[in-house]
């Protein structure tokens, strides 16, 4: 009999070593130690036992049974220390390793141009204000001395919604809007997007940006129109930069001019930069036609007032030295980030 509980025990042993699962390791307690386990087969046995021999197999089958769940609470013991390390390792968090570095964007150069400009202005005491890109052919042109048919519209041909809706070609548009809100006198800049159905190249776009300026009020002159850009290209360029008004033509401002800066790269001597002429074009300006300021109530006997067009993108491409524009629109990060 003791050698039959032996057998059993090293069978069992030999059940629990080979169990690689809690289910495995589950299976052999209840084989073993189960109802139609070994060890109750050798207590059933029992009656063909002599009666006096009896409790001393009894104590012997109890301690095998003791044995066995010894040994079965063991291995499942270590078996779940080991399943508990293995996961902790899985799920370890390596405090050391160099941190993830996230890509931040970067301002974009017509942004950096923008902001600058507007610091110069408000702090000049202009507003800031903004307009539809999706303008009526009023404010675009009519409103701004550009009746239908007007040699201008040629240059500023743009992207028809209907007849009389169309998307703005200039900011000017902004300048009508003020006027007619009719609270003077008026100091503004009106940036943004503007519209024009012209091809792409180093330097167009059918999308743009422009600033717009004005201001009206009692007793204004061109000399405060000519003192203004000077101040504002001295900020903008530099304190040695001069500025040169050549006479052009706009529809809605009388007289009219091109304003030039001297080249901040040469100075004015002639460089590669303003192609040997010693000056870069900025912007147009020019005192607000009577006409227009009367078609949004306002009484040219009373007020006058100058206006300008900056050109966003010429200023950006200017002060970074930027040679074609459509790097201005191709949002590569590697181009943004060097501004
Ligand atoms: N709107 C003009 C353009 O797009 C630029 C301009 C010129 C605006 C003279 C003005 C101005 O306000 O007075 O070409």
């Amino acid at each position: 009999m003791k050698d039959r509980l032996e057998q059993i025990k090293a069978e069992v042993q030999a059940q629990i070593i080979a169990a690689d699962t809690l289910e495995k390791l589950n299976e052999v307690r209840v084989s073993a130690l189960g109802k139609k386990g070994a060890l109750t087969e050798v207590l059933k046995g029992m009656k063909n036992v002599a009666p006096e021999e009896r409790p001393k197999i009894g104590q012997m089958v109890n301690e095998t049974r003791a044995q066995i769940e010894a040994m079965l609470d063991e291995t499942k013991k270590q078996m779940e220390t080991a399943m508990r390390e293995a996961k902790m390792k899985e799920e370890v968090i390596d405090v050391t390793l160099p941190a993830k570095k996230n890509q931040i964007g970067h301002r974009h150069p017509n942004s950096i141009a923008l902001e600058e400009v507007e610091r110069i202005f408000v702090g000049m005491g202009y507003e800031v204000v903004e307009g539809p890109e999706v303008e009526t052919d009023y404010y675009n042109f009519e409103a701004l001395n550009i009746p239908k048919g007007h040699p201008t519209r040629d240059e500023q041909d743009t992207f028809y919604i209907n007849d009389e809706i169309v998307l703005r070609t200039q900011t000017s548009p902004v300048q009508v809007r003020v006027m007619e809100r009719g609270k003077l006198p008026i100091r503004m800049i009106a940036p943004g997007r503007v519209f024009r159905s012209d091809e792409v190249d180093a330097t167009h776009s059918p999308s743009f940006h422009q600033i717009e300026g004005m201001v009206i009020d009692k007793h204004i002159t061109f000399a405060d129109l000519k003192g203004t850009l000077q101040e504002f290209a001295r900020e903008l360029f530099g304190k040695e930069t001069r500025v040169k008004f050549r006479p052009h033509h706009f529809p809605f401002t009388e007289p009219s001019a091109e304003v030039d800066v001297s080249c901040f790269k040469c100075g004015g001597k002639g460089c590669r930069f303003c192609k040997g002429s010693g000056w870069i074009e900025i912007l147009g300006c020019g005192m607000v036609h009577p006409k227009v300021l009367k078609m949004s109530g306002i009484d040219p006997e009373v007020y006058s007032g100058f206006a300008f067009g900056i050109g966003l993108e010429r200023i950006a491409l200017l002060k970074y030295e930027i040679d074609d524009m459509r790097l201005l629109y191709e949002n590569d990060i590697r181009f943004l980030k060097q501004f």
